[in-house]
């Protein structure tokens, strides 16, 4: 339709009509028997039968029949029988799952993303659905908090080239193409951001950090023409995200030029009178529709108060259809208007989703995925030993994340299984050797509380038989970690460990065996001090998806060189909390080998985290020369190459990733000690050597500056080429600005 067919339809609706297009609800509304995943608390809605009749979009329901039962139905009644959106939660998959985000992050790989992206697109638009909620752009400093493991890391930059990528993989150049959707940035905005971890906490940032560190991921999405983006439930300096006119419509909508549809978060409008924000529900709706939130997730706070607020002269209705007019034209983004069923295909469901083809790319991204943490010569794994797998995780399929909500757990290839088709199978043995959680642990998923009682006697057996299978064989294979449900949304840890249950089981294991890898699943940087210095090895594979197991196997087996960096610095421990690399510089910071008590740190843990930002081995070595520069002064007209020489110095064929940092020495609000500006993944054979060239121009430099402008200022600059975020192979720049 033609944008002037739409604003004519949309004079044509009735305010009822208008303010349907507003709500959104699960699928069961609809169809009684619709498979529906509840992703927020449910409530008591307050909403009529005319309500549902004219509600513009779905959540949390797939599946190409029940959609497009859902959709046919629903249109006859419509009075102008506009499509409805289908939405839901397709974090990192639809059926084949890839590796949770936190570990996509960790590859380093914004166009492994966009592949992956493109395959849950593909997936999910057969399946019916027309938005999917991803990418979380949220930047993350705090292990505590659950979701970490939804966002790709602690870094702006490294965030934002993921958030581009993803929406381009979803999105293709036209959603309204085959097996393309829209894609929806969240949670607008710093939702990561949460004190002390704890989801839906408030968030206090000072501008220059808001701008600066949180804001950039987001726009980077908006940038790459994501159609949605989600608000946030937290407050930001005061005022809920939700009704916070300053955060949608000014940097929003004007400073971002975002003009697509913006839904709350899942009930967020209704939660800012828990907030002691709105009075009422009617006040809410009244503060949102002013802050320009076009969809309410799940509550009727528009649908119940709109029409109201409209009649008593309170809201305009130009507002609504402000609205309304940006919902119609994303429908006609997807060419709805046309084929309201795009791409729900039944058949092709059945062909499409899981294909090898798919299987393939999760097993190559989960691989790549992997941070190689500690290696004292173990591996990659020599075959001929005898192998012994202990720990949970040795036979386990849920090695999807929480948020995997479509995915299902039984197709996941387990260690076991796919150890079994690389392994000797006569030597090699496989045990569990304690359960996942202590019984007293409480672990609370989607569908309440989760049972996981072994009697003492159990587990008194799995540990002996473990023990004794330890005694025997030449190496220990440790799968360890996280329940699946202890990371995710409203899974904030303040203990952030492998559960103890299994810590036993380890330190009984190192008693008989020291030869242990610990192959470690989490959805979080974990405190890992003990587990780290017990064993020989520790391969960290996060939630690795659908083709774990595969995966797995083949960075232990060496087919693959493992060349994942962390994205998420791993803390000394939960003291040191928030530890991010990219700190402001302090007056009295901590000099390397001075023992002097004015200083910023701790008496008993180190400043440093066990595994900081950019870190990981691999089988191989590498050698980076001094950096070189083109020239040592840069201008705002100009360029400067930055170049290192990287050598392969070992024996195995490997990736490394180059990464380049800079620092404003002085300037009129203080910088970060170092940002990470670029990077470069580089493949090299052993002995081959290859030139990095990075181009340093200008607008890397800018910030958000004293007087509140956006620029940057003259000065020196320090610059890094290495291997993490510690290097200290640093070269110094002079910036002139030229056009003053
Ligand atoms: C709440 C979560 O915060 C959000 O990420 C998700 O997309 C919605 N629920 C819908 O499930």
């Amino acid at each position: 339709m033609k944008k002037e067919e739409l604003k004519e339809l949309l004079k044509d609706m009735s305010l009822k009509e208008k303010i349907g297009q507003m709500l959104q609800l699960m699928g069961v509304f609809f169809l009684e028997d619709a498979d529906s995943v509840l992703t927020g608390p449910w409530q008591s809605l307050g909403i009529e039968e005319e309500d549902i009749r004219t509600a513009g979009s779905i959540l949390g329901t797939y599946g190409a029949d029940t959609l497009m039962k859902i959709q046919k139905a629903y249109m006859e009644k419509q009075p102008h029988h506009i499509p409805m959106l289908f939405m839901m939660d397709v974090i990192h998959g639809m059926k084949t799952i890839f590796p949770a985000p936190l570990g996509l992050g960790a590859a380093f790989d914004p166009e492994l993303a966009e592949r992956c992206a493109a395959v849950a697109a593909k997936e999910a638009s057969v399946s019916g659905l027309h938005v999917v909620f991803s990418p979380m752009a949220d930047l993350v400093r705090d292990a505590r908090w659950g979701r970490v493991m939804e966002s790709t890391g602690e870094d702006p930059y490294l965030n934002g080239r993921y958030a581009q990528a993803q929406v381009k993989g979803f999105q293709g150049e036209d959603m309204g193409q085959p097996y393309k959707v829209c894609s929806c940035i969240k949670h607008f905005a710093a939702y990561g951001g949460a004190e002390a971890g704890r989801d839906y906490n408030t968030v206090e940032l000072s501008e220059h950090t808001l701008r600066d560190f949180y804001l950039p991921a987001y726009k980077a999405g908006i940038d790459a023409k994501a159609g949605m983006v989600m608000t946030s439930f937290n407050t930001v300096n005061g005022i809920p995200a939700s009704t916070n006119r300053w955060l949608m419509r000014d940097i929003l909508r004007e400073e971002m030029g975002f003009d697509g549809v913006l839904i709350s978060d899942f009930s967020a409008i209704m939660e800012t009178i828990a907030h002691g924000y709105s009075a009422d529900e009617k006040d809410a709706a009244k503060k949102a529709l002013e802050a320009g939130v076009d969809i309410d997730m799940m509550t009727g706070v528009y649908a119940g108060n709109l029409c109201k607020l409209v009649e008593e002269g309170e809201v305009e209705e130009a507002q609504i259809d402000e609205c309304v007019l940006r919902i119609l034209e994303l429908k006609n983004r997807l060419g709805l208007f046309e084929n309201p069923y795009k791409d729900a295909d039944p058949k092709k469901e059945k062909t499409v989703v899981l294909c090898e083809e798919h299987r393939r790319l999760a097993r190559e991204a989960a691989a790549k995925s992997f941070v190689l943490l500690k290696n004292e010569g173990i591996l990659p794994l020599d075959a001929t030993k005898k192998i012994a797998f202990i720990g949970p995780y040795t036979n386990n399929k849920e090695i999807i994340s929480s948020w995997a909500v479509t995915g299902n757990v039984s197709d996941c290839v387990t260690m076991e299984e796919a150890a079994r088709e690389v392994l000797d199978t006569v030597h090699t043995t496989y045990h569990a050797g304690s359960p996942m959680l202590e019984n007293e642990y409480e672990l609370i998923g989607f569908g309440g509380i989760l049972a996981h009682d072994v009697s003492e006697a159990e587990q008194q057996k799995m540990l002996a038989e473990a023990v004794a299978a330890a005694k025997e064989a030449d190496i220990v294979i440790m799968p360890l970690g996280e329940h699946y449900q202890q990371s995710g949304e409203a899974s904030s840890r303040a203990m952030i460990d492998v559960p103890e249950v299994q810590m036993r089981l380890l330190r009984e294991v190192a008693k008989v065996n020291e030869n242990i890898v610990v192959v470690l699943f989490s959805g979080r940087p974990l405190d890992i001090r003990e587990l780290s210095r017990t064993a020989k090895a520790v391969l960290e594979v996060w939630f690795p998806g659908t083709e774990g197991g595969h995966a797995i196997m083949d960075v232990l087996t060496g087919k693959v060189n493992p060349s994942g960096k962390l994205s998420m610095s791993f803390p000394y421990c939960v003291g040191q909390i928030p530890v991010h690399y990219d700190a402001y510089s302090t007056g009295r910071p901590d000099l390397e080998g001075k023992k002097e008590k004015f200083r910023s740190k701790y008496q008993d843990i180190p400043n440093e985290p066990l595994y900081p930002f950019g870190y990981g081995l691999s089988y191989t070595t590498y050698e980076i020369s001094p950096v070189s520069l083109s020239s040592e002064v840069l201008t705002d007209e100009g360029l400067v190459e930055a170049s290192v020489k990287i050598k392969n110095t070992g024996k195995a064929a490997g990736t490394e990733v180059v990464q380049l940092y800079i620092q404003d020495i002085t300037a009129s609000v203080v910088r970060p000690v170092k940002e990470l500006k670029g990077f470069q993944k580089v493949e090299l054979a052993p002995g081959e050597e290859k030139s990095v060239t990075f181009v340093i121009e200008e607008p890397m430099l800018r910030f958000l500056r004293a007087d509140g402008t956006v620029g940057s200022e003259e000065g020196k600059f320090h610059l890094w080429i290495g291997c993490d975020s510690m290097t200290e192979n640093m070269a110094e720049l002079q910036y002139s600005c030229k056009r003053k």
